[in-house]
């Protein structure tokens, strides 16, 4: 039965790779599609960056970071004395990724090729972010509850992700939205109803959930609210 599960588990992996390696050189241009059917995945990606409350010096981690399109948010928040750190399964998108950080000369970003159930976080993290990539992962509640510990107090884990709309208009159409959207990028229905920002709520405080595209996304934000003093 195990070795049943980690064989499922390790295909679906293998096959969100291969999706990304072929996407990677045109993945940045590609997201401007998404504007055709009036997602602003740019606007977006500023709310959820501005959510994070980052300092400058802060390390900031970027799970499923892709090609690095969040980085230059990112630097304008940490600066040069901060630390971006990105993990992604695809060797491909980190590709462009390090290409991106050379083209901009950033030399404080740390590019981590692996599963993001697997990452070990540093301890003390200013901020984790994930943008369209946490609903990927099937631990993506392990993922958080990692997160969570290696958060430094009052400190926060934003998300911005597709999920299944519930409004009886876009319900019908989630299908269709679905496959335009997500299915690209490895998405699917089933995807789609996984609900991250539970697990935000589970293992930090949930601060914001924000709706977004009549409800087939969302930001959240669940903050570490222990003891500053602990
Ligand atoms: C839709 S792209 C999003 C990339 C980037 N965050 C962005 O907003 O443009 C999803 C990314 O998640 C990565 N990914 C999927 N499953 C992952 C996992 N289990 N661990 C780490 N990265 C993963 C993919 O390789 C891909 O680069």
């Amino acid at each position: 039965m195990l070795d049943r599960e980690v064989t499922v588990e390790s295909r679906s992996s293998d096959v969100l790779v291969s999706v990304y390696r072929k996407r990677a050189q045109r993945y940045d241009r590609s997201t401007l599609l998404l504007y055709l059917l009036g997602f602003h995945h740019w606007a977006y990606r500023k709310r959820a960056v501005e959510s994070l409350a980052l300092s400058q010096g802060d390390t900031v981690v970027d799970i499923g970071c892709g090609t690095g399109l969040n980085f230059s948010l990112l630097q304008e928040r940490v600066g040069p004395s901060g630390k971006i750190i990105g993990v992604d399964l695809t060797d491909a998108m980190l590709d462009q990724a390090a290409e991106r950080a050379t083209a901009h000369g950033w030399s404080n970003v740390e590019l981590v090729n692996g599963d993001a159930a697997d990452y070990d976080f540093p301890s003390k993290v200013g901020g984790i972010l994930s943008t369209f990539a946490l609903t990927l992962v099937p631990e993506f509640d392990k993922v958080v509850r990692q997160g969570a510990i290696a958060l430094r107090p009052g400190r926060r884990f934003v998300v911005l992700d597709f999920k299944r709309p519930s409004g009886w208009l876009m319900n019908k159409a989630a299908p269709l939205l679905a496959m335009l959207l997500t299915g690209p990028f490895g998405g699917n229905l089933e995807m789609a109803s996984r609900k991250p920002w539970q697990s935000l709520e589970k293992h930090l405080t949930l601060i914001q959930f924000t709706s977004l595209y009549l409800g087939g996304a969302y930001i959240a934000a669940g903050e570490n609210t222990n003891s500053h003093f602990s």
